[in-house]
């Protein structure tokens, strides 16, 4: 058995389940499990993370890369429509921690995820979010 096999079997053996095309070592997954759970509890009922769900907010699918303000057919404020910004890992974590201050005018209550751990967690799991 390979080295990340072992640390897959490793992870299914303690009742996390492995996000499809699963190859990193078994601590990948539990972040992104634990991304998983917390998206669920801060963002999702705002946010779809699937693009066929509604969302009131903008789909967060495929957000890693993606230029702010640009999902098709949403209605965006004029300063998030207008902001010439690329969602990267920084900025995501600028906007979690305070995203009113980040981006004032934005129509997104404010959130203040501070806890760095927490914002790493959410942005794995944000990662495995295909368009
Ligand atoms: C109360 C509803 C609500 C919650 C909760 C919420 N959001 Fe939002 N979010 C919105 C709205 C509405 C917008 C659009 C804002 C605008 O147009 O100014 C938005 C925009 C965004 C954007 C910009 C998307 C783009 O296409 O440019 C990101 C990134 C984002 N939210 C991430 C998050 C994350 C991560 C969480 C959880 C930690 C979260 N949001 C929680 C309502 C919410």
């Amino acid at each position: 058995m390979g080295h990340t096999q072992f640390l897959g079997s490793l992870a299914l053996a303690v009742g996390l389940s492995a996000p499809p095309g699963f190859a990193g070592p078994a601590y990948e997954s539990v972040k992104v499990e634990a991304g998983k759970a917390l998206f669920d509890a801060e963002c999702h009922r705002c946010h779809a993370d699937n693009s066929s769900d509604p969302s009131y907010g903008p789909p967060l699918t495929g957000i890693i890369g993606r230029a702010a303000g640009t999902y098709d057919d949403y209605d965006y404020s004029e300063t998030l429509a207008n902001a010439p910004i690329v969602w990267t890992p920084a900025a995501l974590r600028a906007w979690m921690e305070d995203n009113t201050g980040f981006m004032p005018g934005t129509k997104m209550r404010h959130v203040g995820i501070t806890d760095r751990t927490v914002q790493d967690f959410i942005l794995s799991y944000l990662a495995t979010l295909e368009n």
